[in-house]
């Protein structure tokens, strides 16, 4: 399975990628058919706006989809799919290709049946119905959701072949919600109330402890993503926004929220979601996730097919901390580092898009990127990573990614020493 290729920085790649001038791209040859003949698209009268109530993308994007790794998937209800990062642009993830994890499969709710309940040190215990909840003053945010667990089949060498496998396990939404606090403050808080137990309605009734400072501080009750109604796999129709956090606390189908004086040492807290490090201890309430970023184009799914010449070397970045303040590309392995130039929103906790435009050689390159965020926290390399925290972890993995693009536009998950 593990299928690591170490490379020496450096050896692999010859000749310099310089920043792009003039853009040369080729114009077609004279006498394409698809500018000479009139074509049956144009000919034609196309669909009626009655053809699709709920649109879909063009058939020719059929390739842009979630997808499971086999090996991982024991039992669909209890598993993971990943988001297909390579084709996408921007910082928004669409609602229909967003990652889904779910441990006890997506549960179907009618709204009409759903409630929230707020119950323990509080002054009144709550019931709301989804109703009630909308006559909250509400707010929109956009945040990245990571699993802790993404990139973690990398933790001891490079693996899968695919940003969509290695580090699909996010995506940017926009949330509709209401802050956590506003429903915590309705019900009242104890004095001595300074934990929150969320909770889910699905079989699984994911639970997690979640400390009073962080309910209060950004945490939302969402009830719609990036404008329209969550879907099912994402906690329809109410699910625990926890910015910057490990996924695994955004509880979905959330249907109860507890006050109390303690963490509640629920499973997911103690034997997972922890980090077992080299001598047999494990970190724990490891929540925050830290600075990463991926180069998303080129990579293992997304070729170089042009040949040289002018290249749009893209990705994402993010960091639990707040905004990416920079983001640095080699094409050499780490020996040298550009900055890259980051466009679109740059938002606190959110998904930030970077590009690096460059006249490539089509000499083999080293490519690898490193988010810098606004507390100065630097991505660290994946051998500085395993110094600190062993080779047992497989959560909280934020190591810089290789990819070895060669010569013929291929491309290749490595690792450089
Ligand atoms: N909430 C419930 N109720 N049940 C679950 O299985 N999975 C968690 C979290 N919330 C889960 C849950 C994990 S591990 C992650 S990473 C995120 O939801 C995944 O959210 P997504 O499916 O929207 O990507
Ligand atoms: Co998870």
């Amino acid at each position: 399975m593990n299928r690591r290729s170490l490379l020496k920085a450096g050896l692999t790649t010859g000749g310099a990628a310089v920043a792009a001038g003039a853009l040369t791209i080729p114009a077609q040859a004279a006498g394409d058919p698809v500018i000479t003949e009139i074509q049956d698209w144009n000919r034609y009268l196309g669909d009626g706006v009655d053809a699709a109530p709920y649109g879909k993308p063009s058939e020719f994007e059929a390739n842009v989809v979630r997808r499971n790794v086999e090996w991982l998937t024991a039992d669909p209800v209890s598993s993971i799919n990943f988001t297909p990062l390579h084709e996408l642009d921007g910082i928004i993830t669409p609602n229909g290709i967003c990652f889904e994890r779910h441990h006890g499969g997506a549960a179907q709710i009618n709204p009409a049946d759903h409630r929230l309940m707020i119950n323990g040190l509080v002054d009144t215990p709550l019931v709301f119905t989804m109703e009630d909840l909308k006559r909250f003053p509400r707010q929109n945010h956009v945040y990245f959701l990571e699993c802790a667990a993404n990139s973690g089949m990398e933790w001891r060498g490079s693996q899968l072949n695919g940003c969509q496998y290695t580090h699909g396990m996010i995506h940017n939404v926009m949330y509709t919600g209401i802050p956590l606090k506003t429903l915590l403050e309705e019900a009242g808080i104890k004095t001595n109330g300074k934990w929150v137990l969320a909770e889910g309605a699905d079989a699984a009734a994911m639970t997690r402890s979640i400390p009073m400072e962080k309910a209060l501080e950004d945490c939302l009750v969402a009830f719609k993503m990036n404008g329209e109604a969550l879907r099912p796999e994402q906690g329809y129709p109410l699910r625990l926004v926890v910015p910057g956090w490990e996924g695994n606390m955004w509880v979905k189908w959330l249907r109860r929220l507890e006050v109390g004086d303690e963490p509640w040492q629920q499973r997911e807290e103690t034997s997972k979601y922890t980090d077992l490090l080299a001598n047999g201890k494990a970190r724990r309430f490891t929540w925050v996730m830290d600075p990463k970023s991926v180069i998303t184009s080129p990579s293992p799914q997304a070729p170089i097919t042009h040949g040289k010449g002018p290249l749009v070397i893209t990705g994402v970045a993010w960091s639990g901390n707040g905004k990416v303040k920079r983001v640095d590309v080699s094409i050499d392995g780490g020996r040298n580092w550009t900055t890259a130039r980051i466009d679109g929103p740059s938002l606190s906790k959110s998904m930030h898009r970077f590009y690096l435009d460059i006249n490539w050689d089509g000499s083999p390159l080293l490519l690898q990127s490193r988010a810098m965020d606004e507390h100065g926290y630097y991505q660290p390399t994946k051998n500085e990573l395993r110094a600190e925290r062993g080779e047992n972890s497989i959560y909280h993995n934020n190591g810089i990614q290789t990819w070895h693009v060669k010569a013929d536009g291929t491309v290749e998950n490595v690792e450089v020493s």
